[in-house]
């Protein structure tokens, strides 16, 4: 009889997923003992969000936590999710760092770390697999599943055998959208199994398009071992599948499933208990638990094409859609199809969005898109166009080899640097890793946990938040841009994007009052709050064309009911009359597309070279760079921080 094991998520991605990690230690350590006794493979506890989350928002010491849970849990293995050489974020640490914090994770009672990379670029894995391999852990190594003509079986086979060499005690296929099939499962685990049938291999997904039992089951026929899922209270939708149903339906089958069912029952009871208090609070939004299918017929899923929806209506352009929809994949196409995960689904996504809407293609690009092409982020899938590389980048030069080895050591410094501050080397850790959120919760913790305003609803910002990168939207890090659900066993793209219905509403996308209406308002995209300050094109309150909106990510504490407090005396955005034309021998340097004014880099009378970045917008969640097209002197900055402005406004004047 085949033994099928079981990963438990409800505590870090089925909380990610569902509740943006709001569940503290407290409320789930009366369960822990029964969990523990339940029988399965593995639960996975701890990374991705929670780390985060703890010192951000629940006042934990995400290790002290790790600590508790392993005190509680002796049996079963404890499981972390680590983002190979970006750690728990998305910028590469030095090779020091993702070494300390993987020595620590196993001292502080971690077992198998998961060990994934958002390109599937198997060197910036290497580092992670070694240390956990040397401190006596288990490294699953890991293959994000998406699907373009590029990611062929036979190019997940050698990542596989890469992957091997290296040391990792499993295999994990991890389909973080749910887009996964059962045709695909079936043909990618028959493929693994046939090249290395020695190590077990897992399989995780999401509900999120309602593949995930079938996904799971036809894995487990093609020879898959373990499952992630969730305890039934806490699965489905964007979470996992539930525990108890795929248990039941393996039994049935035949298979040999060594869970304890009077536990589980116990767990279920107890997390629907935990549900309804999310629910009841209003951070577990029921859209979150329902199946969305939108992105098996329009080729995006749920979370990226509400977010392209309200971007686009933003900026007044909604009846650009359909362009922004045959863009992307051509733009994924032309970035050598980077797999579909946070950040590079974000990326791709807003780079179709100002390919359409800034006339011309890549006219403006984000500060991330270049560090992208520049190969910060690791080696992309397929080449990226190589014309399209050099109008981006233009002479800067492309990094070679692996980019953390550009990376100096971090750890003795930054530990040097905190003195008193930093009481332990996993304090040190939480720094490099969240600089501004450990330094809060140091203070904080000094100061004996001050109570804070209890948190709101659905105010939250996202729980995956970088420092280094704008905030994102409310995908709780499993953004996926899928791509076509194609056949596995060619890879091929075939299917084309579908007209899009002129009237469609996605369900996620509440938008508050009329876009007409001036005013402040508090947009809530997928659970979490913008503000939004709409003024009327001639400045009057009178409905007119909607100008570009103010759109500030609202604080967590903000009701989301109330304005958030984006200043509504924000200065209306920079006029869209035409400014006045500049006198002869003067440059008029105009925004180039609707955003945010994020930071003014030159001064009245500073002399400034072709190609010097003077203003630096933030629109669609990027940065955008707005250069001096001609040597000059300024001669007077119409932008100011934290305004608004549209197409053609007038930023700077140069003389
Ligand atoms: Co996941």
């Amino acid at each position: 009889m085949r033994k099928v094991g079981f990963t438990e998520t409800v505590l870090r991605d089925a909380n990610q997923s569902l509740i943006a990690t709001r569940l503290p230690y407290s409320k789930f350590e009366p369960i822990l003992e029964t969990m523990d006794k339940a029988g399965y493979y593995s639960a996975e506890v701890w990374g991705g969000a929670t780390f985060d989350v703890c010192l951000r928002y629940l006042q934990e010491d995400p290790w002290d936590r790790l600590r508790k849970i392993r005190a509680k849990m002796p049996n079963t293995k404890l499981q972390m999710l680590l983002r190979g050489q970006n750690i728990l974020g998305y910028k590469h640490y030095p090779d020091d760092v993702v070494r300390k914090f993987v020595e620590y994770s196993i001292k502080n009672g971690i077992d198998i770390i998961r060990i994934f990379d958002a390109l599937n670029d198997a060197r910036n894995l290497k580092v992670a697999i070694e240390e956990t391999v040397k401190r006596g852990g288990h490294a699953s190594g890991t293959i994000c599943f998406t699907t373009s003509p590029v990611h062929t079986l036979e190019k997940n086979v050698q990542m596989v055998k890469e992957l091997k060499e290296m040391g990792v005690k499993s295999i994990c296929i991890k389909d973080m959208a749910g887009i996964m099939g059962p045709k695909e499962s079936y043909d990618l685990v028959s493929a693994i199994k046939d090249a290395v049938p020695e190590l077990p291999l897992v399989i995780h997904t999401h509900c999120t398009t309602g593949l995930a039992f079938m996904t799971c089951l036809k894995g487990v026929e093609a020879g898959a071992d373990v499952l992630d899922t969730a305890i039934s209270s806490f699965s489905g939708g964007t979470a996992q599948p539930a525990t108890e149903t795929l248990a039941y339906a393996l039994r049935s089958l035949g298979y040999q499933v060594d869970l304890d069912d009077k536990a589980l029952i116990k767990m279920a009871d107890f997390f629907k208990g935990v549900r309804a208090d999310f629910i009841k609070d209003g951070t577990l939004n029921p859209i979150s638990m329902a199946t969305d299918t939108q992105c098996l017929n329009y080729q995006i899923p749920g979370g990226m094409l509400s977010n392209l929806i309200s971007q686009l209506k933003m900026m007044n352009a909604l009846d650009r859609l359909d362009e922004a929809l045959a863009e992307t994949p051509k733009v994924r196409a032309d970035l050598g199809y980077p797999p579909l995960v946070t950040p590079t689904s974000q990326m791709v996504g807003s780079q179709a969005v100002q390919n359409v809407l800034s006339g011309g293609r890549y006219k403006v690009v984000g500060k991330e898109i270049k560090a992208y092409c520049r190969g910060e982020y690791g080696r992309t899938p397929a080449p990226i166009d190589p014309e399209i590389q050099k109008k981006i980048l233009g002479d800067t030069p492309v990094v070679e080899g692996r980019f953390a080895d550009s990376l100096a050591p971090e750890f003795e410094k930054t530990k040097k640097e905190l003195g008193a501050t930093a009481k332990s080397d996993e304090d040190v850790l939480s720094y490099i890793a969240f600089p501004q959120q450990a330094t809060a919760f140091f203070k904080d913790r000094e100061a004996g946990f001050p109570k804070k305003a209890e948190p709101q609803k659905a105010a939250a910002p996202a729980a995956k938040k970088e420092s280094d990168l704008p905030p994102m939207p409310a995908w709780q890090g499993h953004v996926y841009y899928a791509n076509v659900p194609a056949s596995a066993s060619n890879g091929v793209n075939t299917r084309p994007i579908q007209p899009f219905a002129a009237s469609y509403q996605p369900p996620h996308l509440v938008l508050a009052p009329q876009d007409t209406c001036p005013g402040t308002y508090t947009i809530t995209i997928d659970g979490k709050a913008y503000a939004v300050s709409v003024a009327a094109a001639d400045g009057s309150a009178a409905p007119a064309a909607p100008a570009a909106p103010v759109v500030a990510p609202a604080p967590a504490a903000a009701p989301v009911a109330a304005p958030a407090p984006v200043p509504a005396a924000a200065p209306a955005p920079a006029p869209t009359a035409p400014a006045a034309a500049p006198a002869a021998g003067e440059t008029a340097v105009k925004s180039p597309m609707p955003g945010n004014i994020f930071k003014v880099e030159c001064k009245p009378g500073q002399a400034v070279k072709a190609g010097d970045v003077l203003v630096v917008l933030e629109a669609m969640k990027m940065e955008i760079e707005v250069s001096a097209p001609v040597d000059g002197t300024v001669k007077a900055v119409a932008a100011a921080v934290g305004t608004a402005v549209n197409t053609d406004d007038l930023l700077v004047t140069l003389g």
